[in-house]
């Protein structure tokens, strides 16, 4: 066996600032941009967004801490973490966060294709006026391959570079653009004569749905998507890590500004949807699941058509923000892949990066060519999946590395009282409440797997 410390020395973060966007950059996706304010809007506004921050809080930040604290502690792949801090019976989970990444991206690329599609179109002259058509044009069949494969290859050409002149770099530069063009969106957003009953859309508090069991499941579902926790990727991140901040900090950091993100992304989508009367084009009022993830893609531009060129460039705008939210997302899926083959087979970054990003690629084309089975792909591994790595890391960390977890957190927090309530959420309440969400999912993952099943053999 090769000693991958002894052929290449480990790469790491420059700042802090790099690590904390590039953190920002993984959770801040195509999660964010719409799927949360829809199923907000859905769940019941304003009570719905409320209960998300109670979820993000008391399981969220607790988890992520986590994360934070193997990854900065084992200063390995989690595959290879897991394995040697929990023991061999702790492999499994190893795979499982590689097995995830590999199947969130191959289908996660696929959107990121479609933004990327959008924009281009929309900078050479504004999309077609028939864009419930456009849209079926583009996204599915060759036009999608042709545009996942693209954005596949520029996922794969950051991650070759590696952390620092690599991830780093592509945060620092999206992540600032990214925020101006959001802010920008929604003081534009805010100047619609019709927006005003998007934001009473939004945000009114309808107490009645809270209490349908199905609203933990989405909720929880939309918090480890779009905090990107469950697979291993912050704790790959923090690998990458040599100093001693204050982890928990860290996670509250992150949490914070992707919960930003989503709720002023709300603020953009709402009114111009009201604005424009496309209520029933993307069909609100029925179930979430019902929607595919094609309605903003339609919605958006539909509205748009009646300002002209003004609306050209708020639709390039908003797909120039989607398209850079879903890469540096892409990046940290691909990087828990690439770091794994890295730390556990001693491989180089270059050839793991483009081998596993060919695989990747492939495996995304079922995806591209069937959108039934790209929702099938996220709401069993994007959603499902999550829930159960997530279990299990706080299982692992709550419990099996409970007294070198502490001291870690320790070394950047020195409140001990701080510490013992982080390690209550992690023991108690969050695998309590993972495990209510987990059987809540049952019916849908597994009427998602035998969609992935039949789809993948036909
Ligand atoms: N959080 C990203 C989004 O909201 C997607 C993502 C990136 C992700 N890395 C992840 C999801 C890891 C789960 C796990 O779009």
């Amino acid at each position: 066996m090769t000693d991958p410390a002894a052929t290449q020395a480990r790469d790491a973060w420059g700042t802090r600032a790099g690590f904390i966007l590039a953190a920002v950059g993984s959770a801040v996706g195509l999660g964010n941009m719409w799927r949360f304010s829809y199923v907000a809007a859905e769940g019941g506004g304003a009570a719905f967004v409320l209960l998300y921050l109670v979820l993000v809080a008391i399981i969220g930040i607790p988890l992520m801490t986590s994360e934070l604290i193997v990854g900065r502690m084992s200063q390995e792949s989690p595959v290879v973490a897991v394995k040697r801090l929990g023991g061999p019976a702790w492999a499994p989970l190893g795979w499982l966060f590689v097995f995830c990444g590999f199947g969130i991206l191959a289908y996660y690329s696929v959107i990121a294709g479609w933004t990327m599609r959008y924009a281009f179109d929309a900078l050479r002259g504004g999309l077609p006026t028939d864009a419930g058509a456009y849209f079926q044009s583009v996204a599915s069949g060759w036009p999608a391959i042709a545009s996942h494969l693209l954005f596949m290859a520029i996922t794969v050409a950051i991650v070759v570079f590696g952390v620092k002149r690599g991830l780093e770099r592509a945060a620092l530069i999206l992540m600032p653009v990214l925020f101006l063009i959001l802010v920008g969106l929604a003081v534009w957003a805010a100047s619609l004569p019709g927006g005003g009953a998007g934001y009473a859309y939004y945000l009114r508090p309808q107490l009645g749905e809270l209490l349908d069991p199905n609203i933990i499941r989405l909720a929880a579902g939309q918090a480890f998507f779009s905090l990107s926790l469950g697979m291993g990727a912050l704790m790959t991140y923090a690998s990458y890590l040599r100093s001693k901040e204050n982890l928990a900090k860290e996670a509250t950091i992150v949490a914070l500004a992707d919960f930003g993100v989503a709720f002023v992304a709300g603020l953009v989508i709402f009114p111009i949807i009201f604005n424009f009367g496309l209520e029933t084009t993307i069909g609100l009022g029925r179930e979430i699941s019902d929607n595919t993830v094609g309605t903003l893609f339609i919605a958006l531009p539909t509205g748009l058509q009646s300002l002209g060129s003004l609306g050209d460039i708020v639709v390039a705008a908003f797909f120039i923000m989607l398209f850079f939210a879903a890469l540096t997302s892409a990046i940290s899926l691909l990087e828990v892949v690439v770091s794994a083959v890295i730390d556990g087979w001693g491989w180089r970054r270059r050839s793991a990066s483009l081998l596993f990003g060919f695989l990747i690629a492939l495996g995304g084309i079922p995806a591209a060519i069937n959108i039934d089975f790209l929702g099938a792909a996220d709401a069993f591994v994007g959603n499902f999946l999550l829930i159960v790595g997530g279990f299990f890391t706080a299982i692992l960390v709550g419990y099996r590395l409970i007294g070198p977890a502490d001291a870690e957190l320790a070394r950047g927090m020195d409140n001990a009282r701080a510490r013992a309530v982080w390690a209550g959420f992690v023991r108690y309440v969050a695998p309590i409440l993972l495990l209510v969400v987990l059987y809540f999912m049952m019916p849908t993952a597994w009427q998602a797997f035998i969609t992935i099943v039949t789809l993948g053999r036909g």
